[in-house]
This record gives structure tokens, C-alpha cells and sequence, in this order.
């Protein structure tokens, strides 16, 4: 992974390696936490983040549906996003990963008395599905594993929790020779990738399913607008 020198956590800028939690930090071990995967592009008037506002926008809706109460506003969070990256003075794309969890300090399932936390990290990442997937394209596999539902874990949040649904979509499709997992619902329609939303060149036409049982992908919205 290509480190960079900070890392901000709660109000303060760390040191990448110096930023850590305890063992016991809630969201480790009951998988309450949402976060957010932001790209910043490098642009001839520098980087360039793509759609901060509807990505912290997310990330708050998340821990609102989650039942969990940020520490920071939208405000403090756009602003620190964006001082971290001046502060790590990347020179490529960037990859922006803001987490609100729960932290150390009360364990057992009702999470309401647990500290809330938050942490941006940010690092120069490449393509998702890598370079020669977005030239040559992917194989995709159909999951046996349906994609999580709304109403028993939350789908619509970003939340770590509901990630184990992907990653298990995503290993199988590995393991069975594809590079992705494609997700339908629990009445066989296509809810999602195992970490993009999908869309389908149909007779010319193109078509993206519905978010009733997927994250709201905000590269989905842009492209339909
Ligand atoms: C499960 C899942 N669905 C859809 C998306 C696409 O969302 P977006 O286009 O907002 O990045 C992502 C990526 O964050 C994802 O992890």
C-alpha cells in the first residue's frame, strides 16, 4: 500500500504509521462503522476531489441509518478531507477513505454508549479492477450470494458490516476464475457489483437497475444526470 505521511483522526493530522486503535474498538468486533470511498484526480489546477459533497452527504446518511451519531458535521469533515490532501502533497490520484466507527470503551451489542470516532485516510491508489480491466474488460460472475437486504442489514449504508456480503461475493467469483462478483437481490434481480453499481448496454440503450436493494452510487446518479 503506498503510505502518506498523515493520516487525520478525530480533529488532529497523525502520522500514517502512529495511527491506531485499540483491540477492544467496537466496530472491530460487531462490524457498526460506515465509511466512504472518495477518488481526488489530478487536475492541471492541482487535485481535484470528486464530488466531496455528495460523498460526505453518504457517509452521514450511512450513520444515520446505522443509528450511529457522528462526531464532526459535514462542514469539518469536506474541509478536513481537503487539508489532508494539501498536507500530503500527493503527486498522483488519490484514493480518500473517511470511517465513522464506534471506539474503545463499552463492548456488548447495544452500541449507544460507545464513542463515536472518525478517521480520513488518503493514499495514492490506481484503478479498482486495475488498468488492464478497464482496457480489455472483466469477467463477471453472477453470485450465488444475494445481495444484502434493506430491511434485516441496513443495505442502503455504507457500513462495514454489509462489506462481508461482498467480500464473500467477490471470493467466490475469484476462486471461480472472474475478477468480479455481479449481486441480484432476493427476487433475482440485479442489485450491484460486489463494489460499483452496474450498468448494461442493451440494443444501444443503456440501463442501470434501480438502488432499491444497492448502495445509491453516486458515479450511477452522475451518469444518468
Ligand atoms: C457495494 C457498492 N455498490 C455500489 C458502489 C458504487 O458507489 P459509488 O458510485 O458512489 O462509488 C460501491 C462503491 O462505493 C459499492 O461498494
Amino acid at each position: 500500500m503506498n503510505k502518506a505521511p498523515y493520516i487525520w483522526m478525530d480533529g488532529e493530522f497523525v502520522s500514517w504509521d502512529e495511527a491506531k486503535v485499540h483491540i477492544l474498538t467496537h466496530t472491530l468486533h460487531y462490524g457498526n462503522g460506515v465509511f466512504e470511498g472518495t477518488r481526488a484526480y489530478q487536475t492541471e489546477k492541482g487535485l481535484a476531489i470528486f464530488k466531496l459533497r455528495e460523498h460526505t452527504k453518504r457517509l452521514l446518511n450511512s450513520a444515520k441509518i446505522t443509528l450511529i451519531k457522528p462526531n464532526f458535521d459535514l462542514e469539518t469533515l469536506e474541509k478536513a478531507q481537503v487539508e489532508l490532501l494539501q498536507k500530503n502533497k500527493f503527486k498522483g490520484n488519490v484514493y480518500l477513505r473517511p470511517l465513522i466507527y464506534l471506539g474503545y470503551g463499552v463492548m456488548g451489542l447495544y452500541h449507544a454508549k460507545a464513542p463515536v470516532n472518525t478517521a480520513i485516510a488518503a493514499w495514492e491508489w490506481g484503478t479498482y479492477l486495475g488498468e488492464e480491466g478497464l482496457e480489455k474488460g472483466i469477467k463477471v460472475k453472477i453470485s450465488s450470494f444475494v445481495r444484502s437486504s434493506v430491511k434485516s442489514t441496513m443495505g442502503k449504508a455504507k457500513a462495514a458490516a454489509n462489506y462481508l456480503n461482498s467480500q464473500m461475493a467477490k471470493s467466490e467469483a475469484v476462486d471461480c476464475g472472474y475478477e468480479e462478483a455481479l449481486l441480484l437481490d432476493s427476487e433475482g434481480f440485479i442489485a450491484e457489483g460486489s463494489g460499483e453499481c452496474f450498468f448494461i448496454v442493451r440494443d444501444g440503450v443503456l440501463i442501470s437497475p434501480p438502488n432499491d436493494t444497492s448502495l445509491e452510487s453516486i458515479t450511477q446518479g452522475m451518469v444518468i444526470e
